[in-house]
């Protein structure tokens, strides 16, 4: 919601059960300012969650710990930590994890991913990642931050440009 739908909202809905004015504010008609019920999600609790993921990463192999959160429509997220083996080329990154996580619990639509490591440089989704995140998400936006809280964001079609995907299978 922007600005001016705000400005615009009819009285009667500012006045309805949802009217999130406190008692001393809805005394005073001059203090009155709308809350917006539905403003855009910050992505810090997003980031919180994939940081919280994080801590259960399994790099035993590469100390590098990654922790990611897929959000859903609701808000809400799914999350995964990366998780490698003694094989090595069977690791799979915190992304996929998140992904078939919540893709086996019966989720299908997808607005965000949270991708957190403790890099100075944020650390994007690696190729592979990046190709099933399009499959089963679409162009996302892409929420990266390290330890120190948010570190960039970008839209999944600008991280993988001319993809391969089902529209070609035909
Ligand atoms: N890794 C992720 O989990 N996500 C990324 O975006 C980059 C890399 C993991 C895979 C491996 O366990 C470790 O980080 C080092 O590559």
């Amino acid at each position: 919601m922007n600005g001016s739908d705000r400005k615009s909202w009819p009285q009667a809905e500012r006045r309805g059960p949802r009217d999130r004015r406190s008692g001393a504010e809805r005394r005073n008609e001059a203090e009155w300012k709308p809350v917006p019920l539905e403003e855009p999600a910050s992505a810090a609790a997003l980031i919180a969650a994939a940081t919280g993921a994080r801590l259960h990463a399994q790099a035993l192999y590469s100390g590098f710990k990654v922790g990611a959160a897929l959000e859903l429509e609701d808000g809400s997220s799914i999350t995964g930590c990366n998780i490698e083996n003694a094989s090595y080329g069977l690791t799979i990154c915190a992304e996929r994890v998140a992904l078939v996580k919540a893709l086996s619990e019966g989720h299908t639509v997808f607005t965000r991913i949270a991708v957190v490591a403790d890099t100075d440089a944020p650390t994007p989704p690696c190729g592979p990642c990046r190709q099933l995140l399009w499959e089963y998400c679409g162009d996302i936006e892409v929420v990266l931050a390290n330890l120190n809280g948010p570190a960039g964001s970008h839209q999944l079609a600008d991280l993988l440009p001319l993809p391969f995907d089902n529209r070609l299978l035909k």
